[in-house]
């Protein structure tokens, strides 16, 4: 079989100044010089990793895979932030606990998910699957059902006692206090099928590109571990109520909506711990 046609690869011969680059990049050698210009060497095209490295290497745009236009690529460096606003981006970026009630547009969620399927995955294919929560109503269901859950898990003496903070969970809800989601407008759950060869890593990378992205756009997140434990103890397979996948590698949820609260600073945290080592 030829799979060369599968990669469609193609070079624009009009743009191509025949540096070789896409060559060299490729990490598992694809791509070979013929005539002058860069092609696909038949005997190795199945050991592309999906990476298109040759046409984000190539500086004039003239080489294409899988059918991708380079046109429609951003262009580098001038499109990256600076060293300054990154880490302004890491220090700076916070958990946010109080929202604002009015939710996000539909779009801008899309648009934000269509950025993380940009991260970075182990085999460069889109792998996880983002559950998410959109309408209110559907977040005052998620809610309510989780908290019954837990009153009822409560009453029922089935909490372990790693998990006794629950009760005061439910007695703050029914003061009005919602500490699980913090009465954000949205929910956003990562998973991956099992098959797949680094999901923890892949899934918590997406989350964590998706937490700076979000804090760029002045929309607040908050990483959320109570949630998966709540998960655990209520009757409800609330999983599979999601319509999330029950062989699917469950990751972190992350809540997220307007901040309703604004930080002005930087905190200060400790020190890297670093184990700088020379081996002779
Ligand atoms: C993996 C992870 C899980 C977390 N789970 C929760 C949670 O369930 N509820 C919560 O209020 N905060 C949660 N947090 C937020 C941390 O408590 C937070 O990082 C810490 O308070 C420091 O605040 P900062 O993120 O603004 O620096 C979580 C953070 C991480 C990284």
């Amino acid at each position: 079989m030829d799979l060369s046609m599968d990669l469609q690869w193609t070079i624009d011969r009009d743009r191509c100044i025949q540096c070789g680059a896409c060559v060299d990049d490729c990490p598992f050698h694809i791509l070979e010089m013929r005539d002058g210009y860069p092609a696909t060497n038949p005997k190795r095209v199945h050991h592309c990793i999906r990476c298109q490295h040759c046409l984000a290497v190539c500086p004039t745009g003239a080489a294409s895979i899988f059918g991708v236009n380079p046109d429609r690529s951003l262009p580098l460096p001038e499109s990256l932030p600076s060293a300054k606003q990154m880490e302004a981006l890491i220090r700076g970026r916070r958990s946010v606990r109080f929202y604002k009630p009015e939710p996000l547009p539909s779009t801008t969620i899309a648009g934000m998910l269509a950025t993380v399927a940009n991260a970075p995955t182990g085999k460069n294919k889109r792998q996880c699957l983002f559950t998410v929560i959109e309408d209110q109503e559907s977040m005052a269901l998620l809610r309510r059902e989780t908290m019954e859950g837990l009153r009822r898990a409560v009453a029922e003496r089935r909490l372990s006692e790693g998990l006794g903070y629950f009760r005061h969970v439910v007695t703050a809800w029914d003061q009005g206090r919602d500490i699980i989601f913090r009465n954000a407008p949205h929910l956003l759950m990562v998973s991956a099928p099992p098959t797949i060869t680094t999901p923890d890593a892949d899934m918590l990378i997406a989350m964590s590109y998706f937490e700076m992205l979000a804090a760029t756009m002045g929309i607040g997140t908050l990483w959320n571990a109570m949630i998966r434990w709540a998960f655990s103890v209520i009757e409800t397979d609330m999983f599979k109520r999601l319509g999330i996948p029950e062989d699917h590698v469950k990751g972190y949820t992350l809540l997220f909506g307007l901040p309703a609260v604004r930080y002005h600073r930087t905190v200060q945290r400790d020190e890297a711990m670093i184990n700088r080592v020379r081996l002779s």
